[in-house]
C-alpha cells in the first residue's frame, strides 16, 4: 500500500503559512491541521478563518484533526471552510454514532484519534464506518515532542482489525515522527504518517518529506 504522507501546519511559520504549503505541497499528500481549543488540550493553535484562507491557496487534501470539546459543533463550519476529514478524539465523543452522522451529512470524510494512553478497543466498534484512525504517539497538544514507541502494538492491533473485518480504513500514526522511525510505524500497519518538525522546522522541507519515504521504502 501507497505511504501517504500529511505535514502538519503546526510546525510551520505563522507568519508565512502559504508560502510554506505552497512549497510543500508538490511533495506531499495530505496537509494535516490541527484545531486545538487551549481547553481539551492546554494549547491554542489555530482555527476555521486561518484553514479558509489556505483553501484559497491549494488544493491539497485537508485532513483536519480536532482537539476541542464538543468537536461536532464544528463540523458544518470546516466542511464550508474547505476541510476534506474531521478526525474526532475518541475521549471527547466516547460515542461518536452523532458526530459520524453529521460529519457524512456535511460531506466529511471521518476519523477518530487514540491517545497514547487509550486502548484500540475504545474505537473498534467504529472502524467500519471511519475512513481513519489515527494513533497518537505523543500526548496532543504540542509540536516537537517525542515519538512514544509503546504505542506500536497498538498500529498492529488496527492494522489486524482493518484487515481481518476487510475495511478500508487508513491508520495514521501522529507525533514525533522522523526518518529514524517511520520504517518502524510503517512496518507496525501505518499507511499515514503525520510529520511537523520533521517536514517544517527543515531547512529544505521537500527533502525532508523525501526523506520519510525513502525511510518507509528501506523497512519495507
Ligand atoms: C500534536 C499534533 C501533531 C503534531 C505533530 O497535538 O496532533 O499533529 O503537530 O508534530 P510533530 O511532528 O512535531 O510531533
Ligand atoms: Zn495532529
Amino acid at each position: 500500500m501507497a505511504v501517504k504522507i500529511a505535514p502538519s501546519l503546526l510546525a510551520a511559520d505563522f507568519a508565512h503559512l502559504a508560502n510554506d504549503v505552497e512549497r510543500v505541497a508538490p511533495a506531499v499528500d495530505w496537509l494535516h491541521l490541527d484545531v486545538m481549543d487551549g481547553h481539551f488540550v492546554p494549547n491554542i493553535s489555530f482555527g476555521i478563518p486561518v484553514i479558509e484562507s489556505l483553501r484559497g491557496v491549494t488544493d491539497l487534501y485537508f485532513d483536519c484533526h480536532i482537539m476541542t470539546t464538543n468537536p461536532d459543533a464544528y463540523l458544518p463550519e470546516l466542511a464550508k471552510a474547505g476541510v476534506n476529514l474531521v478526525s474526532l478524539h475518541i475521549e471527547a465523543v466516547p460515542n461518536p454514532v452523532r458526530a459520524m452522522a453529521r460529519a457524512r451529512e456535511n460531506g466529511l470524510d471521518f476519523g477518530l484519534v487514540l491517545n497514547p494512553g487509550t486502548p484500540f478497543e475504545a474505537v473498534a466498534p467504529y472502524v467500519g464506518q471511519c475512513d481513519l484512525i489515527v494513533v497518537m504517539s505523543v500526548e496532543p497538544g504540542y509540536g516537537g515532542q517525542t515519538f512514544i514507541p509503546e504505542v506500536l502494538p497498538k498500529i498492529e492491533s488496527a492494522r489486524e482489525w482493518v484487515e481481518s473485518h476487510e475495511l478500508s480504513a487508513d491508520i495514521q500514526v501522529d507525533g514525533g515522527i522522523t526518518p529514524e522511525n517511520a520504517g518502524t510505524a510503517i512496518s507496525a500497519g501505518a499507511t499515514v504518517l503525520v510529520a511537523g518538525t520533521a517536514v517544517f522546522r527543515s531547512e529544505d522541507p521537500p527533502a525532508a518529506v523525501q526523506a520519510l519515504r525513502r525511510a518507509t521504502r528501506t523497512d519495507e
